[in-house]
């Protein structure tokens, strides 16, 4: 019997690759995805590349009814990965109350389910933003939080607390992966990162104007005290950071870890600023972009990098893939999107 997994948030950028990377090793797969940031055919690229389709619900995570009738029509389930959040660190400045209310009642709901159909296992997407402007880098698990810098970062702190508080009773048992800047996309280019009107993410600016959807990149501020002046993030590939979710999933399964509620950071250990990672696009794709230099964005870290020991030597996780396979795939995504043919 195979085990089911159930996946909020699971036809978005990272919950889809997550998925395939389920099915894969062996898993039945359930979605619970509102569409708020991603669209139906990634469904049926899913189903495509893994040759079953999971079964899927349009629900909101914040709608404590509907969650709970998945609960109950879904029998059997035996871990959660949660993904379904509001992700983006420019727009939660702009507009806290949405990120709290989302990203914290989502949370609450799901745990509430968890325990009312008593699961007992949750992968949490947790994020590097939960360490604010850390003093020394690289971050490891154990870097105290500074202050978070946008309502983003902070609903991450919050929700590792919720978590840590949550499994102290001991009903349930969590893993926190602390993500660091997802990009690229799958090798099929039937997956990729699908931003609902402007992109706030560097990634899909990049691509959409290397495509021409865009005329210009804003570099948001070339004054930071880096290098070249512009902020420093840790990129990892997607399919990589999908791969720890699955092992992340086994460990809980197999009642390995050693304490209620892990945490672990999931980065490859390289910063890149983004005036490098223009650069490495460009020079990979063989093409030009057309970049300004703008203002600094609020709510953006100078710096941020991992030091991902304890996942390679506690998940037995590390990366794969480096940044020309980052650009390669994000381009080739973009390219595929622009055909139509998706
Ligand atoms: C990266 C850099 C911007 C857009 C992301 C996710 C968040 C979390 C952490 C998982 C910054 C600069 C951006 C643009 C730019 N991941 N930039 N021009 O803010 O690090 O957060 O990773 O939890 O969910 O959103 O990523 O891609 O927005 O920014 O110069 O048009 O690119 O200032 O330095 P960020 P990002």
């Amino acid at each position: 019997m195979k085990k089911k997994i159930l996946v909020t948030g699971g036809l978005g950028f990272i919950g889809s690759h997550t998925t395939i990377e389920l099915i894969a090793s062996g898993y039945d797969v359930v979605i619970v995805d509102d569409l708020s940031n991603s669209e139906l055919f990634i469904l049926d690229n899913i189903t495509k590349i893994a040759g079953v389709k999971p079964n899927f619900y349009q629900v909101d995570v914040c709608d404590t009814e509907k969650l709970n009738n998945i609960f109950l029509k879904e029998k059997n389930i035996a871990a959660v990965i949660h993904f379904a959040a509001s992700k983006s660190v420019g727009e939660s400045v702009q507009y806290p109350l949405k990120y709290y209310r989302n990203n914290l009642l989502s949370l609450i709901n799901l745990l509430e389910c968890m325990q009312q159909f008593q699961i007992s296992n949750i992968v949490f997407s947790s994020s590097c933003t939960v360490y604010g402007q850390p003093d020394v880098l690289p971050v490891t698990e154990a870097t105290p939080f500074k202050p978070a810098l946008s309502a983003y970062g902070s609903t991450k702190q919050m929700g590792e607390d919720i978590l840590e508080k949550t499994t102290a009773t001991g009903h349930i048992k969590a893993i926190s992966l602390r993500y660091f800047n997802p990009v690229g996309a799958h090798e099929s280019a039937l997956l990729g990162e699908l931003p609902v009107g402007v992109p706030n993410n560097i990634m899909p600016f990049i691509t959409q104007t290397a495509i021409g959807k865009r005329e210009k990149i804003t570099v948001f501020g070339n004054d930071y005290n880096t290098p070249d002046g512009t902020c420093i993030r840790d990129y990892i590939h997607v399919v990589d950071l999908a791969k720890a979710h699955v092992i992340s999933c086994y460990r809980l399964l197999q009642n390995k870890s050693s304490e209620n509620c892990e945490v672990f950071n999931i980065g490859t250990g390289n910063g890149i600023s983004v005036l490098e990672l223009i650069n490495a696009f460009e020079k990979y794709n063989n093409l030009k972009l057309n970049y300004i230099i703008g203002n600094r964005r609020p709510g953006d870290s100078e710096k941020i990098y991992a030091n991902a020991s304890k996942s390679k030597e506690i998940l037995g996780w590390q990366t794969q893939k480096n940044i020309d396979d980052m650009v390669r795939d994000a381009w080739r995504w973009e390219q595929k999107l622009k055909t139509g043919l998706h």
